[in-house]
């Protein structure tokens, strides 16, 4: 397939982009980077984008994996940040969303990037894909994301959306930045550790995004988390345990609160997320559970 790719630089994008390549296919990344900083993370053979205007209505491409987005949980949500992290994604989507419409002929699936901030906090509650969606700044964002690519069904194209869960990975997000302070045994529990943590490792985030790709029955939104989420306190205690290391350390939430504002609720709160539209068509996670899955990071 040709294929069209936002956010391959990042996190989830560039083994991503290995992923696919490996099947044969080819690769257009768009991205404000340098081509050869782009290709030196995707891939010598990518061509790389600087902007959407490289998009004549000629050119086709099979598919679009839409990923890109200004990093959420980086720095307090000031007004400014907020607009940014809206803009990065819903009118990036949106630009993408007019342009897949222009081509003479559309792409045939769109996998457009979203996250189980989709549900807010809902504390215990287990929550699938037939689950409310939640009223906080991140679910608000999360829902106005995936409406943003929903447009692009009116042009004939499927679409999924990808809510994805913690990805653990030792390239980048929440794992790496866990890695050294619990490898020097000063990690920390944060807040009471009540809070849920749905988490999914990157081979399997990989492996669903191209089952999803595939899959010309596969539409609609669908939750990358593993089977078995586990609670903040477990969750910590698990990876100190896969370092030879203690927890003895907390943060206490008000303290949490005051430096990153509203932004704390994404550490502070949680969703116990099921993956539940893959489990009912059988998908069988690499790593369904959190220890082997830290032990093969941590290797
Ligand atoms: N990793 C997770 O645990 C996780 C969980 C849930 C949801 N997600 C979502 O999945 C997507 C990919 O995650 P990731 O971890 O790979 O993210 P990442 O490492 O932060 O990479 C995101 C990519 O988006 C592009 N980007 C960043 N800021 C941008 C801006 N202001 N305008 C346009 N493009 C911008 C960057 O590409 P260039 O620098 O090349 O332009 C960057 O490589 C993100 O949208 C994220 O919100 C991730």
């Amino acid at each position: 397939m040709d294929i069209l790719l936002t956010g391959g630089t990042g996190t989830l994008g560039r083994p991503l982009c290995a992923a696919l390549q490996g099947a044969g296919h080819r690769l257009t990344v768009l991205s404000r980077r340098p081509a050869t900083d782009v290709r030196h993370r995707c891939g010598p053979a990518v061509e790389v984008w600087p902007t959407l205007d490289a998009w004549s209505v000629d050119r086709h491409f099979d598919a679009v994996i839409n990923l890109a987005g200004e990093a959420i949980a980086d720095a307090r949500w000031t007004s400014a940040r907020q607009a940014l992290l809206r803009s990065s994604r819903i009118d990036l989507t949106s630009a993408l969303v007019t342009r897949m419409g222009a081509a003479r002929t559309p792409p045939q699936v769109l996998l457009s990037g979203s996250a189980i901030g989709w549900y807010g906090d809902r504390q215990d509650l287990a929550l699938d894909e037939t689950s409310t969606g939640g009223h906080d700044f991140a679910a608000r964002l999360c829902a106005d994301w995936e409406d943003a690519a929903g447009g692009a069904a009116a042009f004939g194209v499927r679409v999924c959306q990808l809510r994805t869960g913690l990805v653990l990975s030792r390239q980048g997000g929440m794992l790496s930045r866990m890695y050294w302070p619990f490898r020097l045994g000063l990690g920390a529990r944060i807040g009471d550790g009540r809070q849920w943590m749905s988490w999914i490792h990157v081979d399997d985030w990989v492996a669903l995004a191209l089952h999803l790709l595939n899959d010309g029955h596969a539409e609609g939104a669908y939750n990358l988390t593993a089977p078995f989420p586990v609670t903040h306190s477990e969750f910590t205690q698990r990876l100190a345990h896969s370092l030879r290391r203690p927890v003895w350390l907390s943060v206490p939430a008000s303290i949490l609160r005051l430096g990153l504002g509203e932004a704390a609720g994404l550490l502070l709160g949680g969703q116990r997320v099921m993956p539940g539209r893959l489990e009912a068509q059988g998908y069988r996670f690499l790593f369904p559970q959190l220890e082997p899955a830290l032990r093969s990071l941590m290797r």
